[in-house]
């Protein structure tokens, strides 16, 4: 039969960037205008099954604000996976998403899967970050790159999917 696994996930990325709205769009089929900022960390869970597998995710949604960045490492050690999340209209929320990888690469547990997203991409007329230069960070760290909409749930669905069946390979 197909085997069945679980995956401790953890979202991370600036305050703002959609994490919550990524989750919310992938597990609910939801997204709100309104999503009010994450304290601490919010859990959930989802499963997905593929052909060859079923994955459990356990997602960990971190809060964005500075003053929980202490509190990364408990959702980011043991993770199976991690998606690195900034905004595309925030050259601020890509220099934070890259302190993010760098932070993870150095700390996590080395065979994590990790995705860089590029979120609000229905945002396109407020635009400060380029699709080539987000790709092209993720190109020379080794991870894999998404641009997506919480909003419209542009490549959403597809970026927890790839991820399962990383896992469900490994
Ligand atoms: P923290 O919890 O503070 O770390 O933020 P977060 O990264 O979880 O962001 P959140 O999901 O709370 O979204 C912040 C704001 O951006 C909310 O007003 C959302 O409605 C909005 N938002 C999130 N994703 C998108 C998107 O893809 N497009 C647009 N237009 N707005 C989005």
């Amino acid at each position: 039969g197909s085997k069945s696994l679980q995956a401790k996930l953890v979202l991370l990325g600036d305050m703002g960037a959609g994490k919550t709205s990524l989750v919310l769009r992938f597990v609910k089929g939801q997204f709100s205008e309104y999503q009010e900022s994450t304290i601490g960390a919010a859990f959930f869970t989802q499963v997905l099954s593929l052909n060859e597998a079923t994955v459990k995710f356990d997602i960990w949604d971190t809060a964005g604000q500075e003053r929980y960045h202490s509190l990364a490492p408990m959702y980011y050690r043991g993770a199976a996976a991690a998606i690195v999340v900034y905004d595309i209209t925030s050259k601020d929320s890509f220099v934070r998403a890259k302190k993010w990888v760098q932070e993870v690469q150095r700390q996590a547990n080395p065979s994590l899967t990790m995705f860089l997203v590029a979120n609000k991409v229905d945002l396109e007329s407020k635009r400060e970050v380029g699709n080539e230069e987000g790709e092209q960070y993720a190109k020379e760290n080794g991870l894999s790159f998404l641009e997506t909409s919480a909003k419209t749930a542009h490549n959403v669905n597809e970026l927890f999917f790839e991820i399962a069946k990383r896992l469900a390979r490994a």
